[in-house]
């Protein structure tokens, strides 16, 4: 298959595009800063500039699948300029790959399109799945940010659905946290406050994480290429999220850390000041489940957070060794 990785130079972008080079296939990825001549990657990297047609369209003519992954990191402070570039990101990228694809005379068959399950409501009571989940935006009482996060979520996916590609598939990879041992990750991040004793619960640690361990979102990836039946929003996530308290103690447990200090709502919010980002990545309940991907037969390596924490533990001990 040719596969084309527009954004695919991060962090989920990277980790598909090895993953499916070493199966076989040809990946280009599309990148704003494309054609280093150091490029260290054995796979393609072709520019675009992410908002505009250009020649970068060529690549999507007679390829397979297309998986759009650009936009500008959500890991910041949601100030002004920042939330317009997360916005805009978004939606002009993805609006540009619907006109490529509308102009191929050989379309892919199958886009795949980065959402994320942060679009779904905040609670607590039950969880949220693609057939009765209940969208966010509404919740009372909830910070201007959060509300933020879902109006991108919600112009991403409408932009997908405005996209008129009759001869093209089109999924919405409404995302866990992908959990890989890439440093900079959000697993090493997590595993760094536990190695300092920092990894204790976050707010009052009822809010529930969804994760998904890595090797399960590239085999979901896979799985949404080979099942043609599956198509617009589907949950990429583990079938058992967790409240953060419980989380972060199996966390602890899987690198054998006895003891974590824990962080109160006002400690988060000096502390995500400092380092940059928003509280709402920890601190929003996102309790959501794959019943899409689950009625369709597909089976979870790492179904149950306590062995995939283990998992990467292992394999975050052995990149470190490997490195030193
Ligand atoms: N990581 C997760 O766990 C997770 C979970 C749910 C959803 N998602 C979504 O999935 C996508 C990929 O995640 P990721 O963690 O791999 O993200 P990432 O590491 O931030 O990479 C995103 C890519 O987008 C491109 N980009 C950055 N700023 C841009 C801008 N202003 N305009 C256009 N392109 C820009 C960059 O490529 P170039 O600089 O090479 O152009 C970058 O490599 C993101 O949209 C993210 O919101 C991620």
């Amino acid at each position: 298959m040719k596969i084309i990785i527009p954004g695919g130079t991060g962090q989920v972008g990277s980790l598909l595009a090895d993953f499916f080079y070493k199966s076989g296939h040809e990946v280009v990825v599309l990148s704003r800063q494309g054609g280093h001549p150091l490029q260290y990657e054995p796979w393609q990297i072709a520019t675009w500039d992410a908002a505009t047609l250009g020649d970068w369209a060529t690549h999507l003519e007679g390829s397979d699948v297309v998986i759009n992954l650009a936009g500008r990191s959500v890991n910041c402070r949601y100030n002004a300029a920042n939330r317009q570039a997360i916005m805009e990101s978004r939606v002009n990228s993805t609006r540009v790959i619907g006109e490529a694809i509308a102009q191929a005379a050989h379309p892919p068959r199958l886009w795949l399109q980065a959402s994320t399950a942060a679009i779904y409501a905040h609670r607590y009571d039950a969880p949220n799945d693609e057939l009765t989940g209940i969208l966010g935006g509404d919740e009372p009482n909830v910070p201007d940010t959060w509300r933020f996060s879902i109006d991108v979520a919600k112009a991403w996916e409408k932009t997908l659905d405005e996209a008129v590609t009759p001869h093209t598939r089109k999924v919405k990879l409404r995302s866990a946290m992908v959990m890989s041992p890439d440093a900079g990750g959000v697993f090493d991040v997590l595993l760094g406050l536990v190695r300092r004793g920092l990894g204790g619960w976050a707010g009052n640690g009822r809010q529930y994480v969804s994760w998904i361990h890595y090797q399960d979102f590239l085999h979901s990836i896979q799985w949404l290429i080979e099942h043609e039946q599956l198509e617009g929003a589907i949950n990429i996530t583990a079938p058992n999220p967790l409240p953060n308290a419980q989380f972060m103690s199996d966390l602890r447990k899987a690198w054998g850390a006895s003891f974590g200090l824990s962080a109160t709502e006002w400690i988060l919010e000096i502390g995500t000041f400092f380092m940059h980002t928003e509280t709402e990545l920890v601190l929003k309940s996102r309790r959501v489940i794959p019943t899409r991907l689950l009625q369709s037969g597909f089976t979870f390596q790492f179904p149950t957070w306590p062995t995939a924490a283990r998992d990467l533990c292992q394999q975050w001990r052995e990149r470190r060794k490997a490195i030193e």
